[in-house]
């Protein structure tokens, strides 16, 4: 496995600071507004060098050292816009002599803060904020592309981002070419010289299966078109896509980076100068957060590295105990060497994370629907990566509205289960399990 959670990533950058406000007053100079979040603290507030692991960038990452009050949260700033002393005050903001705040559509200090957290956790430049990760997904291929450009995809991935791609950037003279998860010759040949984005997600959702990521980096930079990894099912703790070379990586902060399925959104990190016109565009769009959501997220992301590794323990041992379960027919987890993926996970992840699927051994779909209701601990419910374990049966949840042939084209078995293992105990969750399959 990769060591690279404990790279140095100087997480005193992008943080905006109560100075800063009062900055505002002062005659100096100051960088355009696109420039502030990258704006390092002044001085006087620089938070001391403190060992930048995991952990301590989850606390520490992003915030300004001294906050307003001396509060030790980030306070809330629960305002849609922020006032100009003057017209000259103004002028300064809008001539870039001055960074400050405007309007909420446009960004807020909490957001500010959760951002900078964001990139220092993925080792990115900058990150960008959105309301959900779909939000996130079609705000950066709005930006990226137009009429005519063509868009090529690994086909297993969220069935929503999938339908965003083929069916209404369709509408939008944006060609779509879906191919074979991991088959990079299939990807080359869909390549032509309009080809602008390539998307994968690594792991896939529900198969987990994991691309190599040197390849897929490798093939962008070879015919110089943007590539794209949706990390949700990995999260920074164990995948960091841009140590491959690959240029955005998106999460669906709703799961594990928020932690406590008690919000949506979304994000994109990468190069601060690929991002700008996606902020840019964001500001149209209007796809951002209220400042409350971004406290929720701001506190789950304080856990976040204490919950993950719970996560990966509890998908470990889960998956485990489901593959040695005589009514348990196949096991989908990247950390099980039955995995077709394991090579490449054990490869480039740090871990495996807490999602599983399964398919139960000679069940139709009513009977596997029994063990989905047999579950004490998990509840029903669409999503992953909260604290509650969760569980479903994609046929039923996600793809019922899709014909038995799509489904089968898309791996959608009948008898498919997924869990979204919590961080709960282990045992609990394997005795819970092994009641529920019990059921049929
Ligand atoms: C892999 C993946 N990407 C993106 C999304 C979309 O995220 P959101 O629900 O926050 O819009 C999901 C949602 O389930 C997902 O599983």
């Amino acid at each position: 496995m990769k060591t690279n959670l404990m790279d140095s990533v100087d997480f005193t950058e992008n943080v905006p600071t109560e100075a800063s406000s009062d900055s505002i007053l002062s005659d100096t100079p100051r960088p355009n507004a696109s420039a502030f979040a990258q704006s390092p603290p002044p001085s006087g507030d620089k938070t001391p060098e403190l060992t930048s692991g995991v952990s301590t960038r989850c606390v520490h990452g992003g915030e300004a050292r001294q906050k307003s009050e001396g509060s030790i949260t980030t306070p809330i700033y629960s305002a849609s816009t922020f006032t100009f002393e003057s017209t000259d005050e103004l002028l300064d903001f809008v001539e870039g002599r001055q960074s400050r705040e405007e309007y909420g559509r446009y960004g807020n200090p909490n957001e500010r803060v959760v951002e900078a957290k964001l990139a220092a956790l993925e080792g990115a430049e900058d990150a960008i904020l959105y309301s959900s990760g779909m939000a996130a997904i079609v705000g950066l291929l709005m930006t990226k592309l137009s009429a005519g450009d063509e868009i090529v995809f690994f086909d297993q991935c969220y069935h929503r981002s999938r339908e965003f791609c083929s069916k209404h950037l369709a509408r939008f003279g944006v060609v779509t070419r879906q191919v074979r998860t991991g088959d990079f010759d299939a990807m080359e040949a869909a390549i032509n010289p309009r080809t602008k984005t390539l998307v994968s997600e690594s792991p896939t959702n529900p198969h987990l299966t994991c691309v190599d990521l040197e390849k897929f980096a490798a093939i962008g930079k070879a015919y110089e078109i943007e590539t794209l990894i949706d990390a949700t099912l990995a999260t920074p703790l164990n995948l960091k896509p841009i140590d491959f070379g690959v240029d955005y990586v998106l999460h669906s902060a709703t799961k594990y980076l928020g932690g406590h399925n008690d919000l949506l959104a979304g994000v994109i990190c990468g190069r601060k100068e690929l991002l700008d016109p996606v902020r840019g565009l964001r500001g149209c769009l209007g796809s951002v957060n209220s400042p409350h959501n971004l406290s929720l997220l701001e506190r789950g992301l304080k856990t976040f590295a204490l919950r993950m590794a719970r996560h990966n323990e509890n998908g470990m041992a889960v998956a485990t105990f489901l593959e040695n379960h005589p009514r348990v027919d196949r096991v989908y987890y990247p950390g099980l060497a039955s995995h077709p993926s394991h090579a490449i996970a054990r490869e480039q992840m740090n871990g495996f994370g807490g999602l599983i699927t399964f398919t139960v051994k000679d069940a139709d779909w009513k009977q596997t629907a029994k063990v989905v209701d047999a579950a004490r601990i998990a509840r029903i419910a669409p999503s992953l990566g909260g604290v509650e374990s969760l569980i479903e049966q994609p046929l039923v949840m996600s793809y019922f509205s899709y014909s038995p042939e799509d489904r089968a084209k898309f791996g959608i078995a009948d008898n498919m289960i997924r869990f979204s293992c919590g961080i709960e105990d282990s045992d609990d969750l394997i005795a819970d399990l092994d009641q529920a399959l019990a059921a049929v």
